[in-house]
């Protein structure tokens, strides 16, 4: 074979294999016309990436959607762009810092004044390797943010998701989940270790409240359920260059993009056929198994309780 002739092969066979990558990278889509007309729903950290996309999804199905993220400038100028490019006016914006638990308070109270039903939560802001390494109480920051933050949150918010049965909460975990376990006496001190460490081990925390919050919700009609949304192009690792570098740069066509990613916490959040599925775990829109870490009961009970005092409930 010529150079030339070997050349072109190569060529077509890469384009070949990219299609593949790329057709396998963008999962599966949601693609049900579900309405949520009249549903009051709060999606976190919903300024950027899926949980905008997701803002947009449902406001679009005619929810009443509250976005919530910490810094008001970037909270304004998403809301502007979801109302825009879902055609809704039905957007709000109320300020939380899930660093915070007075602020997740806060929130919570305003919220409160302004509704009285919540029929879907989607606790989806989350942080990977931030700059600063506590929160404002004092918390490793990875699991502050990603666990305490939302279980507070989640906690505040239960008597209105009750109230508004059937309801619907949907968390955002990972697949990295399944990296490591969690253990009783190195839980706050996990970003000694390592970035992706203390990550992972926030997003096994997720996971494994299901157990614990499913069985206190048992008699409430509100459903709890995790997912992993897939390695999608997002900002989360933008105060982590080199990642930053490698994910978004060289592998960026086999990324999802935000509205592909978002689309298994679209079907948790308005699929009718999903209604009674609550404790359960969904990857690329189907229900998959979690981790052998995520369950084991007796850590999951033991960081249940330590959750309830760390954030003083
Ligand atoms: C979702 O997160 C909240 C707060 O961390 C927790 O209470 C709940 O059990 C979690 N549910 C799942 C399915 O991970
Ligand atoms: C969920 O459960 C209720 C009560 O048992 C039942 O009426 C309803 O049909 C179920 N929904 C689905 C989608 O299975």
């Amino acid at each position: 074979m010529t150079f030339c002739v070997c050349l072109k092969y190569t060529l077509l066979g890469i384009v070949i294999l990219s299609y593949f990558l790329r057709k396998y990278a963008k999962g599966q889509k949601y693609t049900k016309k579900t309405l949520i007309e009249n549903k009051v729903v709060i999606i976190t950290g919903a300024n950027t990436g899926i949980g905008k996309a997701t803002a947009i999804d449902l406001a679009k199905r005619g929810g009443k959607v509250y976005i919530a993220c910490r810094d008001e400038k970037r909270g304004e100028d998403a809301l502007k762009e979801i109302k825009r490019e879902s055609g809704s006016d039905n957007v709000h914006f109320i300020q939380l810092d899930l660093g915070s638990t007075e602020s997740i308070r806060e929130f919570s109270q305003k919220f409160h004044e302004k509704e009285e039903k919540l029929h879907i939560l989607i606790n989806n802001a989350g942080i990977f390797a931030p700059p600063q390494k506590k929160t404002k109480d004092g918390f490793e920051i990875t699991i502050g943010v990603n666990h305490l933050g939302h279980f507070l949150l989640t906690h505040l918010l239960l008597d209105l998701l009750k109230n508004s049965a059937p309801s619907r909460i949907i968390n955002v975990s990972s697949g990295a989940h399944k990296m490591v376990p969690i253990e009783k006496d190195d839980f706050m001190q996990t970003a000694r270790q390592s970035n992706m460490n203390a990550y992972a081990k926030s997003k096994l925390a997720n996971v494994m409240f299901s157990q614990e919050l499913v069985k206190k919700l048992k008699h409430f009609s509100v459903s709890v359920n995790s997912l992993h949304p897939g390695v999608v192009h997002t900002e989360i690792t933008r105060s982590w260059p080199l990642w930053d570098f490698i994910l978004n740069i060289i592998f960026r066509p086999f990324l999802r993009t935000p509205v592909e990613g978002a689309q298994t916490q679209i079907r948790l959040a308005v699929d009718p056929a999903l209604e009674n599925v609550t404790g359960k775990y969904f990857e690329n829109c189907k229900q998959a198994k979690v981790s052998k870490f995520a369950l084991d009961h007796d850590i999951a009970e033991w960081l249940y309780k330590k959750s309830y005092e760390l954030v003083k409930l």
